[in-house]
């Protein structure tokens, strides 16, 4: 067939085409991020091949038991909705140095232990580098097979060879077809090699997991870039400063995408976090003002955490507010509702909010959480540590229903916590739970009475 080659422009961020180059991009705005890119186009000719496929009605569809394969981390079990897919090709998407590697690698250790064949195909790092790492995270055995490679034709070829069950690309940015004229880590190439992926996971039933770097310059190709080609996207992030890393599920074919996993890097690898809610509240000042513990359900899981405030006179006649961790919005809007509904003058001061631990956590359930630690922090009071607060608050001060108060308290409870400041509209679904005080509030000033 004729091929002729055609220049079109690629967002690397989000993959968007256009035929001349844009400052911004019009589908995700985001900045300087337009590439050329030579593409060759196949002329459609008139004599199509004609391929026979069948049609069925949905009752003949056989329903095989899905198999799940258990990746025995059970905080990535959970995120991939019970485990592994076989066939299914899994996109797991994060910053450079965030842990990708050293997640895979602890993936492909507990599937060689089960007896699965596993190969591991490095485009960044060299043989020597992977045994490094893997040194510090223990035993391997003969099942694990490296191959340090970018061409997608040999590793095409080495897959059909092996037959492995389960491959990991490290990372998908590294790899290029030679049938594509442009740089490796350009749109096209990283498309073109995602097809390839796919298609050799779906005719091979082999598992696919493949790294994307999450990258800021407008040269390399992001990850959303193929989200939608794959079956399961997964986001390693966290703060890179502290130890802990979250792993969130953002499309799941085959699960939901509410749940999240919790590790902690260690000198010998990932280790997973079965209890975020100690982990995030270690290290709670005591008797401090400003400091309030709410929660958030992360999936089915109460997480708890620590919400800072610091509310402080202002020097300028701006007054400064940041939120780390959450809705910068949010923050301003409950000032205001404190300023209006109960006459606080906090147009003079500055207030800075933190989620402690850097998690970031936008539910509206943390609301009241916030107010009272602003309320804490500005009358100088301390909220009692052994006090839990969850509760959304309305633009006229009202503190309203959030979903699964039981939960949400059974966590408290569980930690040993001896007050829950909660929804009086909730409180009918937690009369159950005996041994733990709750106090109902209706609006915020019944709740910032309780400090
Ligand atoms: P890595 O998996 O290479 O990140 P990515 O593939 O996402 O770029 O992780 C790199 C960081 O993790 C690096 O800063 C070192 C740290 N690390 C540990 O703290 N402990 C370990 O056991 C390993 C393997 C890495
Ligand atoms: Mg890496």
């Amino acid at each position: 067939m004729a091929k002729a080659k055609k220049s079109v422009f690629f967002c690397q961020n989000c993959g968007h085409e256009e035929s001349k180059w844009l400052g911004q991009c019009p589908m995700c705005k985001e900045w300087n991020t337009f590439v050329e890119e030579k593409v060759t186009v196949a002329k459609t000719s008139s004599t199509k091949s004609v391929k026979e496929s069948q049609v069925v009605p949905l009752s003949a569809v056989k329903m095989e038991n899905e198999e799940r394969i258990s990746t025995n981390i059970e905080e990535l079990n959970r995120v991939l909705g019970g485990g592994i897919v076989p066939g299914s090709l899994i996109l797991v998407g994060g910053d450079p140095g965030i842990g990708k590697s050293t997640l895979l690698l602890q993936v492909c250790q507990q599937l060689e232990k089960a007896e699965k064949k596993v190969l591991y195909i490095s485009g960044e790092e060299s043989l020597r580098q992977i045994k490094l790492r893997a040194q510090r995270m223990g035993e391997f055995s003969d099942r694990l097979l490296l191959l340090c490679e970018t061409n997608l034709d040999i590793i095409r070829s080495v897959i059909e060879k092996e037959r492995p069950d389960t491959v990991v690309i490290d990372s998908i940015q590294t790899m290029y077809s030679e049938d594509v004229t442009s740089a490796p880590g350009s749109v096209s190439q990283v498309r073109e090699a995602t097809n390839t992926l796919m298609q050799l996971a779906k005719g091979l039933c082999v598992t696919i997991f493949i790294v994307g770097h999450v990258t800021k310059e407008g040269t390399v190709a992001g990850p959303r870039v193929l989200e939608h080609m794959v079956d399961t996207v997964l986001y390693f992030e966290g703060d890179r400063h502290a130890s802990y890393r979250i792993l969130r599920g953002v499309k799941n074919r085959f699960g939901s995408t509410n749940e999240i996993g919790v590790f902690e890097m260690r000198e010998n690898g990932l280790r997973e976090v079965k209890n975020p809610s100690e982990f995030m509240l270690d290290g709670r000042p005591e008797h401090a003002s400003g400091s309030v513990v709410a929660c958030s359900m992360e999936g089915t899981r109460p997480i708890l955490l620590e919400i800072q405030a610091l509310v402080c006179e202002s020097n300028f006649g701006m007054p400064r507010r940041t939120a780390a961790g959450t809705d910068y919005n949010r923050v301003n809007l409950l000032m205001a509702v404190l300023e209006k509904r109960i006459g606080y003058h906090l147009g003079n001061y500055d207030a800075y909010v933190n989620i402690a631990g850097g998690i970031k956590i936008n539910e509206p359930a943390v609301d009241l959480g916030i107010v009272m630690a602003i309320v804490s922090s500005y009358k100088n009071r301390p909220v009692s540590e052994d006090t839990m607060v969850f509760g959304e608050v309305g633009l006229s001060g009202e503190v309203r229903a959030v979903n699964m108060p039981e939960q949400r308290v059974a966590e408290a409870k569980k930690l040993g916590f001896q007050t829950c400041i909660i929804p009086e509209v909730s409180r009918e679904s937690v009369k159950n739970i005996k041994g733990i005080k709750i106090i109902g509030v209706r609006n915020i000033n019944e709740a910032i009475q309780q400090i």
